[in-house]
C-alpha cells in the first residue's frame, strides 16, 4: 500500500530538500509524486535534456524508502517551445489562441505538439526505466481539464473533416444522416463541413454530435501516442496511470477509453475547490470514487486527496477538523487502495499560492500535517481489506454519446447530467449499498438493479439488452427522456416514445414539457403511493400507461396523466420516472426495490455514512460522520467528522 504526497522539490530552495523528505517520511509516507510539471526543468532547451536535479532528488528519497511515481510533463510545455511553435497552442471557439502563461493550452491535433512530446516522453522514461524507486509513471494531467478537451484551430478543423470521411461511406450518407436538406445545409464535399462554432442560431445535433466524438477522438489518441511510449520504454516494474479530474461527465471524452491502456485509474478528490462555499454533497463526493473503480472495473488510487483549502484566485470552504480525513476513510471504503495528499507544502509563487497543503506556507507543520498522519497510521491496518473487491448488486449507467447530446440541446434550463444522475444514485447510496457507476455499453445482465438516468440515446441493440436483464428479473428504473433519439442525435422516426423499450415500460409518451429548476409540477401518489403529495422539476413526460401500474399521476387540470409508472415484465419489473421527482419521493421508491430484491442495505441518519466491505468470511465497516454534529449509528457514537472501521455492527 502506497500513502504519501504530492512533492514538487524544485518549488523550493535545494538545502530543503533533505528536510522536507524527512518530513515526509514522519508523515508515514511511503511515495511521493514528482515530475508533472517540469517539462522546462529536464529540456531548457530544445534537444538539451538533464534529469541530474530530479536524480539527486531520487537518491536523497531512496535514502528513506520512499518510492515514486513520477509525473511525464505534457500539461505544461516550456516556453521555448511555444515561442518557436505558436501553432501548438489551442484555440477557443472565436478563434483566440490560448496563450502561453496557464496550463494544457496545447491543441491535441498538432503534429508538432505530438512530436516534442513524444520526445521528451522518450527521453524520460528512457533515463529511469531502471530506476527501481520509480514505481509508476502518471501520463500527463487531468487530461481535459480547465477547458482544455476544446479547440477550434485550423488543424482541428481539418482533423475533423478527414474524421468525418473516414467515418461515412462518402458525403451523401454524412448529408442522409444529418439530414442535411433541413435549412439547405447539404454538402457536396467533406471539406464544407464546419466545426460548430458560433453562428446565427444553431448547427445540426448530429454535426454536433460527431464533433464531440472526434474531441474525444482527438484527446484519446494524443494520451494513447503517449501512453504506447512508455509502455515502450519504462521498466517492467513500473506501472502506468493518468489521473482523472473532478467533472468527468462535463467532459469531451470517454473515459472508459482513455483509461483502457492503463494499468490502474487513478483520481483527483476535492470535495470542494475553488470559490465554494461548502462541499459537494457527500454522495456526489462517493458517485466519484464509484465513477473511477467503475472505469477499469476494479479498485483505484488517489493520487491527490485534498487536505487544505484549495483555489487559484478565490478559495472558499476550509474543511473543518477531521473532515478532510473523513473524506479520506470515504474514498478508501469506495475502492481506494493508495493514497498521495496533495500537496506537501503550500506554494508561495505562481498562480497556486492559495492551494494549501499538508503543510503551511510558513514550513509550520500543525492540524493538516498532524490529521494526515493520523489517517495514514490507521488506515495501513486495512491494507488488505482495502485490496477486497467490491460486489454490488446496484449499477448506475451512463453513456458519454449521451451526455454530450445533453449537453449541446439542454432542452430544459434546468437540465444538469450529473445532478440527474445524482437524482437516481443518492436514494441508494443513502440505503448505505454499494453501487457500480459504469457505461451503459459494459455488460450489465448480472446486476439486481439498473438505475438509468436520462438515457435519450437508445439503439435497437440496446434495448434488446435492456428487454433481456427485464424477463430475466432484473429491475431497472428509467427517468424522463428516455430513448427518444438514435446514434445519429436525431429523434426516432415513426417511434412512439420511449423508443426501443416501449414493451417493457408499458406505456407510451407523447406529450412532453420542459419545467425550469424552479418550476415545480404538482404529483400526487397512487395505489401503493396513495395519499402522497410531491412534486417535480426540469422535466415532465405526460405517461400514458398500456400495462404499467401508475405509481404518482400529475395534479393538473390539462394534464393528470401519469408520472411515474412501474410495469411488471418476464420476471422483472420496469419503473419509469417520468419527471424530476423529489428526493425523498425517490427514497420511497428505491427502499420498496431493495427490500423486494433483497437487497443488503442499511438505513442511517442523514450523513451517516456506513460502508461495507468483505474479506473472506469477515465483515468490515466504514462509518463516516459527514456532519458537524454528535451522531449515533446503532450503538456508536461518531463525533463531528468522525470516521473509523468496525468489524461488527448489530443488524
Ligand atoms: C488539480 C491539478 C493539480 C492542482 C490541483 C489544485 O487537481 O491536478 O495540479 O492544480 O488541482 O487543487
Ligand atoms: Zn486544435
Amino acid at each position: 500500500m502506497y500513502i504519501g504526497v504530492d512533492y514538487y522539490p524544485e518549488h523550493w530552495p535545494e538545502n530543503m530538500i533533505e528536510e522536507d523528505i524527512q518530513g515526509i517520511k514522519e508523515l508515514g509516507s511511503n511515495m511521493v509524486r514528482i515530475g508533472e510539471f517540469a517539462w522546462h526543468l529536464m529540456e531548457p532547451k530544445e534537444g538539451h535534456y538533464d534529469f541530474s536535479f530530479f536524480d539527486s532528488v531520487i537518491n536523497k528519497l531512496k535514502k528513506q524508502n520512499i518510492d515514486v511515481m513520477f509525473g511525464t510533463p505534457t500539461a505544461t510545455f516550456p516556453a521555448w517551445l511555444a515561442k518557436q511553435h505558436p501553432s501548438i497552442l489551442s484555440k477557443d471557439e472565436n478563434g483566440a489562441v490560448r496563450a502561453f502563461g496557464g496550463r494544457r493550452q496545447y491543441c491535441f491535433n498538432s503534429p508538432l505538439y505530438r512530436k516534442y512530446s513524444a520526445q521528451i516522453t522518450e527521453q524520460l522514461v528512457k533515463h529511469y526505466c531502471s530506476e527501481e524507486a520509480i514505481v509508476a509513471w502518471q501520463v500527463d494531467n487531468e487530461f481535459g481539464h480547465e477547458g482544455s478537451d476544446m479547440c477550434y484551430c485550423e488543424q482541428c478543423h481539418k482533423e475533423f473533416q478527414q474524421f468525418l470521411e473516414r467515418k461515412y461511406k462518402d458525403i451523401n450518407e454524412l448529408n442522409e444522416k444529418y439530414g442535411t436538406i433541413f435549412w439547405g445545409q447539404t454538402y457536396n464535399e467533406f471539406t464544407e463541413v464546419p466545426m460548430p462554432v458560433k453562428t446565427i442560431t444553431t448547427h445540426s445535433p448530429s454535426l454536433k454530435l460527431d464533433w464531440a466524438r472526434f474531441r474525444s477522438f482527438s484527446l484519446n489518441r494524443y494520451a494513447h501516442e503517449q501512453t504506447a511510449i512508455v509502455k515502450k520504454y519504462k521498466g517492467d516494474h513500473q506501472l502506468l496511470t493518468t489521473n482523472v479530474s473532478g467533472g468527468f461527465f462535463d467532459k469531451w471524452f470517454d473515459h472508459e477509453e482513455n483509461l483502457e491502456v492503463m494499468d490502474f485509474v487513478s483520481y483527483d478528490n476535492y470535495p470542494v475547490w475553488g470559490g465554494q462555499t461548502e462541499p459537494i454533497t457527500p454522495a456526489h463526493i462517493a458517485l466519484g470514487h464509484d465513477f473511477n473503480r467503475g472505469l477499469l472495473h476494479k479498485n483505484f488510487w488517489i493520487v491527490e486527496e485534498l487536505m487544505g483549502a484549495q483555489g487559484h484566485d478565490v478559495i472558499g470552504y476550509l474543511p473543518r477538523p477531521n473532515q478532510a480525513k473523513m473524506w479520506s476513510y470515504q474514498a478508501f471504503a469506495h475502492g481506494c487502495t493508495n493514497m498521495l495528499y496533495f500537496r506537501w507544502r503550500g506554494m508561495t509563487r505562481g498562480a497556486e499560492q492559495y492551494c494549501y497543503g499538508v503543510v503551511g506556507h510558513d514550513n509550520h507543520y500543525g492540524r493538516r500535517y498532524k490529521e494526515v498522519q493520523s489517517l495514514f497510521s490507521e488506515i495501513v491496518h486495512y491494507e488488505h481489506v482495502l485490496e477486497s473487491d467490491i460486489k454490488s448488486d446496484v449499477a448506475v449507467l451512463y453513456d458519454y454519446e449521451n451526455i454530450w447530446s445533453w449537453r449541446f440541446q439542454q432542452q430544459s434550463e434546468g437540465f444538469d447530467f450529473t445532478q440527474e444522475l445524482l437524482r437516481g444514485y443518492t436514494p441508494f447510496y443513502k440505503l448505505n449499498t454499494p453501487i457500480d457507476v459504469i457505461p451503459a455499453s459494459r455488460d450489465f445482465s448480472s446486476y439486481k438493479v439498473l438505475v438509468v438516468p436520462a438515457l435519450q440515446i437508445i439503439d435497437e441493440e440496446l434495448g434488446k439488452r435492456f428487454t433481456e436483464f427485464t424477463e430475466n428479473g432484473g429491475v431497472i428504473i428509467f427517468t424522463f427522456r428516455t430513448g427518444i433519439k438514435d446514434k445519429q442525435n436525431n429523434i426516432h422516426f415513426k417511434q412512439t416514445l420511449p423508443g426501443y423499450v416501449k414493451e417493457i415500460t408499458g406505456i407510451e409518451i407523447h406529450e412532453v414539457e420542459a419545467l425550469s429548476s424552479t418550476q415545480k409540477a404538482a404529483i400526487k401518489g397512487k395505489g401503493p403511493y396513495e395519499g402522497e403529495e410531491s412534486s417535480a422539476s426540469v422535466w415532465r413526460d405526460i405517461i400514458t400507461p398500456v400495462t404499467a401500474e401508475v405509481l404518482y399521476e400529475y395534479d393538473d387540470p390539462f394534464y393528470n396523466q401519469a408520472a411515474v409508472t412501474k410495469n411488471q415484465f418476464g420476471r422483472g419489473t420496469v419503473y419509469y420516472v417520468g419527471c424530476g421527482i423529489e428526493e425523498q419521493t425517490f427514497e420511497k421508491i428505491a427502499l420498496d426495490i431493495v427490500k423486494q430484491q433483497h437487497i443488503e442495505h442499511r438505513e442511517s441518519e442523514d450523513g451517516i455514512e456506513v460502508y461495507p466491505r468483505k474479506l473472506g468470511e469477515k465483515s468490515y465497516y466504514f462509518l463516516m460522520n459527514h456532519t458537524s454534529e454528535v451522531k449515533v449509528f446503532k450503538d456508536i457514537v461518531l463525533q463531528p467528522y468522525e470516521s473509523r472501521v468496525v468489524e461488527n455492527i448489530q443488524p
